[in-house]
C-alpha cells in the first residue's frame, strides 16, 4: 500500500520552479504573487493518500457513490462514508457538500458534481463553479489545505488542458478575491502523467514564477529569521514523495464487478456503458436504503471522444472493468522525474 503523504511533502509552485519542474513563459496571463505560489501546489498522487484537510471527490448527483475517484474515496472512506452522504438529499452540477472523511487521512471531504462536458450547454461555468463553490465550503469550515481531483476529467470527458485553464483561472480569482485568507495550500492532484503535464503547462500562466521563484534568492542569500538556511532545492527535491507506480484503486475492488476487456474496444465500452447506463448503474457503494433520489441520480452519462489515458485509468479504477497487465497505459504510471 502506498504510504501517507503529508501536506509538508506536497511541492508549491514555488518549489517546482526552483527545480525547473516549472518552466515560465513569455506571456503569462496575471502577474507573479509569491504568497500565491506558496499556497498552488501540484501533486501525481492517489488523492486518498494525501494527508491534507479535505479532498474534494469527483462525486454524481447522487453522491451515493461511483466508479474512478469517488469508487477510490468511498473505498478509502469506508461504508460511513455513503451513509453520511445519503443525508444530503444529492448535489446539483456545479454545487459542493462536505462530509467527514471517516478512515481517509484528511480531516472532511467535499463532493461536487462536475458537467459531463458533451451534456451541458455551459460546461466551463459549471467546472467553475465546482472549483469556486469547493473553495468555498472549505474555508467556510476552516479547512487550511485543499487538495482538487481532476473533476470531470475522467469519464465525464472534460479535455484536460481545457479544465486545467479555466481551473487555475477561477483558483487564481477566488484566491485574490481572499488575500490573506484561511487557505494555505490549493492542491491539484492527479493521478495520470499526461494529466499533471496539462498543468505543468497552465500554472506558469496563472501563477508565473516571482524572481525569488527563479533565482532562488531566499536559499542561497538570504538566512531565514532563525539564523540557519533554507534547504536547496536539491534537498528538497530528494524530500518529494515519488509518484504512484501501480494504479492504487485495484486493490479490494468487488470482484463480481470486473470484466476482461480488449484495450482497443474501451472506446466502445465507455460509449455503450454511456448510452445504455444510468450513473447508477456505476454504483459501486450499496445504496439499498433509500438509495435512490428522485430526479438526481437518471441522467445518462454521454462520452463522444476517444478514450485517453485518463479515461483508461479512470474506467480501470472503478472496478467495472479490469485489464491485462499490458494494457494497463503503465507507461503513463511509471516514475518520470
Ligand atoms: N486519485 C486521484 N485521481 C484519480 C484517482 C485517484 N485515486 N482515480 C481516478 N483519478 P473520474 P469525472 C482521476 O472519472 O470525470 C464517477 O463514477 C482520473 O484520472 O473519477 O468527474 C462518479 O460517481 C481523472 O483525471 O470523475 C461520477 O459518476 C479524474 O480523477 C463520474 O465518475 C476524474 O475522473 C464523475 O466523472
Amino acid at each position: 500500500m502506498a504510504s501517507l503523504i503529508p501536506v509538508s511533502e506536497i511541492p508549491t509552485a514555488s518549489l517546482l520552479y526552483k527545480l525547473n519542474r516549472l518552466t515560465p513563459v513569455s506571456n503569462p496571463i496575471n502577474h507573479p504573487s509569491q504568497a500565491f505560489n506558496d499556497v498552488v501546489s501540484l501533486i501525481r498522487s492517489d488523492i486518498t493518500k494525501l494527508q491534507v484537510d479535505c479532498i474534494v471527490n469527483a462525486a454524481n448527483k447522487s453522491l451515493l457513490g461511483g466508479g474512478g475517484v469517488d469508487g477510490a474515496i468511498h473505498r478509502a472512506a469506508g461504508p460511513d462514508l455513503v451513509k453520511e452522504c445519503r443525508k444530503l438529499g444529492g448535489c446539483k452540477t456545479g454545487d459542493a457538500k462536505i462530509t467527514d472523511a471517516y478512515n481517509l487521512p484528511c480531516k472532511r471531504v467535499i463532493h461536487t458534481v462536475g458537467p459531463v462536458y458533451h451534456s451541458e450547454d455551459r460546461p466551463e461555468h459549471l467546472l467553475r463553479s465546482c472549483y469556486r463553490r469547493s473553495l468555498e465550503l472549505a474555508v467556510e469550515n476552516k479547512m487550511k489545505s485543499i487538495a482538487f481531483s481532476g473533476i470531470s476529467t475522467g469519464v465525464y470527458g472534460y479535455p484536460g488542458a481545457d479544465a486545467a485553464h479555466a481551473v487555475l483561472d477561477e483558483v487564481r480569482k477566488f484566491l485574490e478575491a481572499n488575500e490573506g485568507g484561511v487557505l494555505e495550500r490549493v492542491i491539484f492532484c492527479n493521478f495520470a502523467r499526461q494529466d499533471e503535464e496539462f498543468y505543468e503547462g497552465a500554472i506558469p500562466k496563472f501563477f508565473p514564477p516571482t524572481d525569488q521563484d527563479i533565482h532562488g534568492q531566499r536559499s542561497e542569500a538570504q538566512p531565514k529569521s532563525d539564523g540557519e538556511s533554507s534547504p536547496s532545492p536539491e534537498i528538497l527535491a530528494a524530500k518529494l514523495p515519488d509518484p504512484p507506480t501501480a494504479d492504487p484503486a485495484l486493490h479490494d475492488q468487488p470482484e463480481a464487478k470486473k470484466q476482461k476487456v480488449n484495450v482497443e474496444d474501451l472506446g466502445q465500452s465507455i460509449s455503450s456503458r454511456a448510452e445504455d447506463k444510468s450513473e447508477d448503474d456505476w454504483e459501486q457503494v450499496d445504496k439499498s436504503e433509500g438509495g435512490h433520489i428522485e430526479g438526481l441520480d437518471d441522467e445518462p452519462v454521454k462520452v463522444e471522444r476517444a478514450p485517453s489515458a485518463a479515461d483508461v485509468q479512470s474506467v480501470q479504477s472503478s472496478g467495472i472493468i479490469d485489464m491485462d497487465e499490458s494494457q494497463t497505459g503503465e507507461n503513463f504510471l511509471l516514475k518520470d522525474w
